[in-house]
């Protein structure tokens, strides 16, 4: 499967997600490429320090590699065969390396943070997925709440336009404000390897995990 992690903002959550889904998918036994889309380089970042810590053990765990503009697509239609999983972070940019991932994707995931300034920009997120469906059409898109917060309003401000958006299905479960996914980023852990353990941010993540490798889930989704 490709999974692309985007959307059309910053600091939602794409990194920690493209991370977390690459090394929980290969501590599960699968062969993963983790595609660096993002001039950030943030996700290259992290997987230079989990190499580092990691080495003893082997390393990272997973093959992680920078692409830009065409080549994402190109190259990720190239190399996807040889991997089971390939997970992208896209970055938050309406791009054409945004673009070029949508069109070998299988699944695009899209982290909301809470309120209505983040949710606004579902418009364009849409507009993105239209595009990117009339030459892809196995494109599923999953939009869902990360660093809910734990009381207030502006998760279901967020959740409201969400449900509402053309081409999106929305997971009802958030994924809350948890410190330790910041923290384990920070040793260049997935949040399952950080301990001490918060199993509240495990169970979350768990269950995201679960729902984006899950095609029949998926499909269930689809045909509510
Ligand atoms: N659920 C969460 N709880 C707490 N902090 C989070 C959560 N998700 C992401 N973060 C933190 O928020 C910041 C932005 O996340 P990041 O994944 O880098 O976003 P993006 O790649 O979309 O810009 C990072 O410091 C990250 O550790
Ligand atoms: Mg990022």
């Amino acid at each position: 499967m490709i999974v692309v992690c985007g959307g059309i903002k910053g600091g939602g959550g794409k990194t920690t997600l493209a991370t977390n889904l690459a090394v929980m998918r290969a501590l599960a036994g699968h062969d993963i490429l983790l595609v660096d889309a993002d001039e950030q380089d943030s996700a290259s970042d992290f997987t230079v320090l989990r190499n580092q810590i990691f080495e003893p053990n082997g390393g990272a765990g997973y093959t992680a590699i920078k692409l830009r503009g065409q080549a994402v697509r190109s190259e990720v239609a190239r190399m996807a065969s040889k991997y089971d999983d390939v997970v992208i972070d896209a970055g938050g940019r309406d791009n054409t390396g945004h673009r070029a991932a949508l069109l070998v994707a299988n699944l695009y995931l899209v982290p909301l943070f809470p309120g209505s300034f983040d949710a606004w920009t579902l418009d364009s997120v849409a507009k993105l997925i239209d595009e990117a469906s009339t030459f892809n059409d196995q494109l599923k898109s999953i939009c869902f709440i990360n660093r809910a917060d734990a009381q207030g309003g502006d998760n279901e401000e967020a959740a409201q336009v969400a449900r509402e958006t053309e081409g999106l299905i929305f997971l009802e479960q958030p994924i809350g404000t948890r410190k330790a996914f910041r923290r384990s980023a920070s040793e260049g852990k997935a949040v399952v390897e950080y301990r001490p353990k918060d199993t509240k941010a495990i169970d979350e993540i768990t269950r995201l995990y679960r729902s984006v490798f899950d095609e029949k889930w998926i499909l269930a989704q689809e045909n509510r």
